[in-house]
């Protein structure tokens, strides 16, 4: 929309919490713009009005109720220029710990421009029209080929490639990816101002929708009812590689503070893969520092699910533990927690985790979903944790995660809107295995 003082680029959601939300968006022209919320569309009942004029607007609408939906309207000089409609509205967060269904979106190596990821974007729009999604995750590599403002723009707030029609409602929890650090290959050091990624994207530093306050805005955690989720950076050398253990430290301390039913961690560059990158090559030394050092801490919290981008294929794994080496290092015998496929729709068992008692949280999935832009083939040799793999043409999709109650389902949405795997796990108490035996036994 290129009218004189209207909308350039926007408006979109960051930073949800029970009570509170960040609306984003550029203007045309230097303005001094006016939001309106309501619980019904033009039926305003607040109003925020920006302090100074600027092109560039990053407005926190706070003293919400929770778990409540609100519509808004953008005004310039008392004009209407963006919502006022029932297609722009937002959702504040379920309070932490209550137990609630609800489901996420999750897209990976997206911004292409290409007809793939429009057509992963129709299928998610379809998905959702029938079912609420409470937010969504970006995978990483978020904007091709460099994360420009123009590469951002064209490929991800642009109407026909990109998710305009999904950004004024669906709130965005991102992580970076190699591609918006401006290179292919980057050599660490501070990377706080390279790429448009940390001027577009606006997350929680200090721990506003739960979790331990990561101070910056490369990593970070929230909870929404009773998830926790966790943002991590695998794409600064110095946090993975080197001596510089800030983000593990950190994460140690959320991990050690969570209390959630299910946590379920992402990033960009995936533990293990055997698509357009291959977790085994000697270069690949990011997949390897996020499977040595930072997997073993995900594991021993009993973390339930770990989702990445990076390899342009979709990958997903067993239930497994303790697997930190090369491929070839794998040992069912003692890796596999479960030999399930995990997936209920073709009849097999669920995967199952206690929260409590000998064998309390042990397990972990991961699910490599780089397919939101372009899939590529897979060699010909897969990865033995995985339990599902699928890539070449046609594979093109996202990730939906859906929780009810103590169940987590994983579903790969392909292009077509047909599902190309769906994964569940299930979470007992001790208690309540026993109890339930009992039932049975009478
Ligand atoms: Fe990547």
């Amino acid at each position: 929309m290129n009218v004189k003082g209207a909308i350039s680029l926007g408006p979109y959601l960051q930073s949800p919490t029970t009570s509170s939300i960040n609306i984003l968006f550029w203007t045309d022209t230097i303005s001094k713009p006016i939001i309106k919320i309501g619980r019904q569309p033009q039926k305003w009942e607040k109003q925020y009005v920006t302090i100074t004029n600027s092109f560039v607007f990053n407005i926190k609408i706070n003293n919400l109720l929770e778990n409540t939906t609100y519509y808004y309207g953008i005004y310039i000089n008392n004009q209407l220029v963006a919502g006022g409609d029932s297609l722009h509205y937002f959702n504040t967060f379920v309070k932490t710990g209550q137990l609630t269904n609800f489901s996420v979106w999750a897209l990976g190596d997206f911004g292409k421009g290409t007809e793939e990821q429009r057509r992963a974007k129709i299928a998610f729009e379809r998905y959702n029209s029938t079912h609420t999604t409470a937010f969504w995750l970006w995978l990483g590599d978020n904007a091709y080929h460099s994360g420009t403002v123009e590469e951002f723009r064209n490929k991800v707030f642009d109407r026909y490639y990109g998710y305009d029609s999904i950004m004024r409602f669906l709130p965005f929890l991102p992580t970076p990816g190699n591609h918006d650090y401006l290179s292919l290959l980057h050599y660490g050091g501070n990377k706080e101002s390279l790429g448009a990624y940390y001027s577009l994207v606006n997350v929680y530093q200090q721990g506003e929708a739960g979790g331990v306050a990561s101070k910056t805005e490369k990593y970070y955690s929230y909870n929404y009812g009773q998830v926790h989720f966790i943002s991590l950076n695998s794409e600064c050398w110095s946090y993975s590689v080197w001596g510089n253990m800030r983000m593990k430290n950190w994460l140690k301390k959320d991990l050690a503070a969570n209390q959630q039913l299910f946590t379920v961690v992402y990033f960009h560059q995936p533990p293990y893969s055997k698509g357009s990158h291959d977790s085994d090559t000697f270069w690949e030394l990011f997949m390897k520092a996020m499977r040595k050092r930072i997997a073993p801490v995900l594991e021993e919290y009993g973390v339930d699910l770990v989702v990445c981008g990076h390899s342009h294929v979709y990958e997903r794994s067993f239930l497994i533990k303790g697997h930190y080496g090369k491929s070839t290092s794998f040992n069912p015998k003692k890796m596999l927690v479960s030999k399930s496929f995990g997936d209920v729709s073709k009849g097999d068992m669920p995967y199952v985790k206690f929260t409590n008692g000998k064998n309390a949280n042990l397990g972990t999935i991961y699910a490599t979903c780089g397919v939101g832009g372009r899939p590529e083939p897979l060699p010909d040799f897969g990865h033995p944790v995985m339990a599902v793999q699928a890539a070449g043409e046609g594979t093109e999709g996202s990730l939906i995660l859906s929780f009810e109650q103590n169940k987590l389902s994983g579903k790969y949405l392909k292009g077509d809107g047909t599902f190309g795997d769906q994964f569940t796990l299930i979470k007992y108490t001790k208690a309540g295995k026993q109890k339930k035996k009992k039932v049975a036994e009478k």
